[in-house]
């Protein structure tokens, strides 16, 4: 059986889909394991309809081919270790940022941007779609984005500047190693971005479980970009057991992604208040502890002083640290600071009802 096979490509009758898409069961996966009496009492399906569907959708694939195929060969850790340090990570052009990293986004992993609002958690995204697609002779992936934008914050006009800093500092490169100029243009990183506006959560489940295809014809992806996960999640729910059911099924569907395909995984998340009997409450990202699993990197953005900084939170590889970083013009920058004076090199003039510290 293909876990990850949608249930809606199975030739089921659209009233059941229904129920069993609103119950949250979206793939093959998300049966594997229940009897006909549990998939009726969730989904409000007679048993004997449950039992035909249990039996259609384990016993196919999405090829044709029997569940019981022969597994694929075992690979060393060794030889996955140096495959994952053989693919260069995207830069975010902060060098600070990149350096926490260990050289910027990686690819095959989940990287998580937390913040308040106002942070610069958009801005993040936006930049990281942009450079992923700088050209291999200036040492970037040359590849495409997949931009899911699910708080309508999404503004081309912005991704134009930013487009724009990005090909012009080619194009500065270019002409200092001596290579052709054009090899990007504002024009050739906008149809780079493959945008997807997803209105509520089952628009957005819908666009992960439709990823694998969308990838396959565009092989250039190399990463997918989610602004916001936590927004439709926070707020249509009020069964959580099926809130932390849909986002362990995105959470499996956003690994298997990174891993299949080799690309970047990179969200966004909001904060909340977490209040705790005998202590200050304080803000952390948002969506609970089970969903802080499924991240392998988590970055929280925070303001401090008048400064943004970007704190690594967890990682597999790179120790806790913090950079402090801006937003100019052009997109996520360093902060550059000239010995004889303390200011910045281009003011950030973020509003100070908007800034908020965490803890
Ligand atoms: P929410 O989506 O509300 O949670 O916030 P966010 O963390 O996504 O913040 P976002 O990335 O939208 O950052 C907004 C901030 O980016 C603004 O307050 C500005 O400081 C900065 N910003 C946005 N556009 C520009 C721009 O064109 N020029 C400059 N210099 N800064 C900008
Ligand atoms: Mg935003």
């Amino acid at each position: 059986m293909q876990s990850q096979r949608e249930l809606c490509s199975f030739p089921i009758a659209p009233s059941h889909k229904s129920k069993l898409t609103s119950a949250g069961f979206l793939i093959t996966e998300d049966l594997k394991h229940l009897k006909p009496s549990e998939l009726s009492k969730e989904t409000g399906i007679g048993l004997e309809e449950c039992l035909e569907i249990l039996k259609l959708v384990c016993s196919e694939s999405v090829d044709g081919s029997k569940r019981n195929e022969a597994p694929k060969p075992a690979v060393s850790a060794l030889e996955r270790l140096k495959e994952e340090q053989s693919l260069p990570p995207i830069i975010t052009f902060s060098e600070g940022l990149d350096n926490m990293l260990g050289g910027g986004v990686p690819l095959c992993k989940i990287t998580e941007f937390c913040g308040a609002p106002g942070v610069g958690k958009t801005q993040m995204c936006m930049q990281i779609a942009v450079d992923v697609q700088i050209p291999s002779q200036f040492g970037g992936l040359q590849g495409e984005a997949v931009y899911i934008d699910t708080e309508g914050s999404f503004i081309v006009e912005r991704l134009v500047d930013i487009a724009k800093a990005t090909v012009d500092h080619c194009n500065e490169m270019a002409r200092l190693e001596g290579f052709k100029e054009g090899e990007i243009t504002v024009e050739s990183v906008l149809s780079g971005v493959h945008f997807y506006r997803c209105h509520d959560y089952v628009e957005l489940l819908a666009t992960v479980h439709l990823l694998p295809e969308f990838i396959k014809k565009h092989p250039k992806i190399k990463v997918v970009l989610v602004d916001s996960v936590a927004f439709h999640f926070r707020h249509d729910f009020d069964d959580l057991s099926l809130r932390t059911r849909l986002l362990t099924t995105m959470a499996q569907s956003f690994i298997k992604l990174a891993t299949e395909f080799k690309i970047a995984i990179v969200l966004t998340n909001q904060m909340t208040t977490k209040f705790s009997p005998g202590e200050d409450s304080r803000l952390v990202p948002a969506l609970g502890e089970s969903w802080g699993h499924a991240s392998t990197i988590r970055v929280i953005l925070y303001w401090e002083g008048q400064k943004r900084w970007a704190w690594l939170y967890k990682s597999p590889s790179k120790k806790e640290s913090r950079v402090p970083y801006q937003i100019t013009m052009g997109g996520v920058r360093d902060i550059v600071t000239f010995p004889a004076d303390n200011s910045n090199d281009q003011s950030d003039d973020e509003p100070s009802s908007k800034r908020q510290k965490v803890s």
